[in-house]
């Protein structure tokens, strides 16, 4: 292991943790298990990590055998490492992985279509967060062709019919904005008799 690895993710105590992870797998599983990792690579404020530093995270994963990464952006295909590289974060960490584990990515991927471009990447699976909170039927609509059916906000006249937990509801109430949600009127129209 390099100094500037230890150097890095010694205060969280990050070899030790993943060694031990790796040894209760080894004593404690009988079906393959497997141990992702997850980065948010896109620390914006002084003193964050910047992609050197992910790089090496990264090295440093894949040397602890790591299964596959993780990885959590605000936005899979608009995310850019601060500085003068034009590629999206999310190729910049494909390029560096280069076939050594599966990256699989979150982040703002709301319909089939971004799913796809995605995936074209080079990604090897990608994750939908908020698009499954406001489709339950996400993967149905995307495989079947019917994506312009896929909803880009939480419908709150829905709420009995979506069946998402009262926590998860109290979250989405707690912090405006970070699921969109509109409330669509169904009264049925009254309709003026003659
Ligand atoms: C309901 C909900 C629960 C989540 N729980 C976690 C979690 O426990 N740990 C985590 O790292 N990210 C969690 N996330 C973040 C998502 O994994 C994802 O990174 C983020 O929502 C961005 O993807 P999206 O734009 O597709 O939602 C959660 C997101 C949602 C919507």
């Amino acid at each position: 292991m390099t100094s500037e690895y230890t150097d890095l993710f010694r205060p969280f105590a990050f070899h030790n943790g993943l060694t031990l992870r790796n040894r209760v797998i080894a004593n404690h599983t009988k079906r393959p298990f497997a141990l992702g990792y997850r980065i948010s690579p896109e620390e914006r404020e002084d003193g964050g990590y910047r992609m050197p530093d992910i790089c090496a995270l990264v090295d440093g994963l894949i040397a602890e055998n790591i299964d596959y990464l993780h990885v959590s952006l605000n936005d899979v295909l608009g995310a850019r490492p601060l500085g003068a590289d034009t590629r999206l974060t999310v190729e910049h960490i494909i390029a560096h992985v280069d076939e050594r584990v599966p990256v699989l990515a979150a982040g703002m991927l709301r319909t089939a279509a971004q799913a796809q471009a995605a995936l074209g990447l080079g990604l090897s699976l990608i994750a939908v967060g908020k698009g499954l909170v406001m489709n339950p039927d996400w993967m149905a609509l995307a495989e079947s062709g019917c994506g312009a059916q896929i909803r880009q906000e939480l419908d709150l006249s829905e709420r009995k019919e979506l069946l998402l937990p009262e926590g998860l509801w109290q979250a989405i109430e707690a912090a405006p904005g970070w699921i969109p949600t509109i409330e669509v009127d169904r009264k049925p129209t009254n309709v003026p008799s003659r």
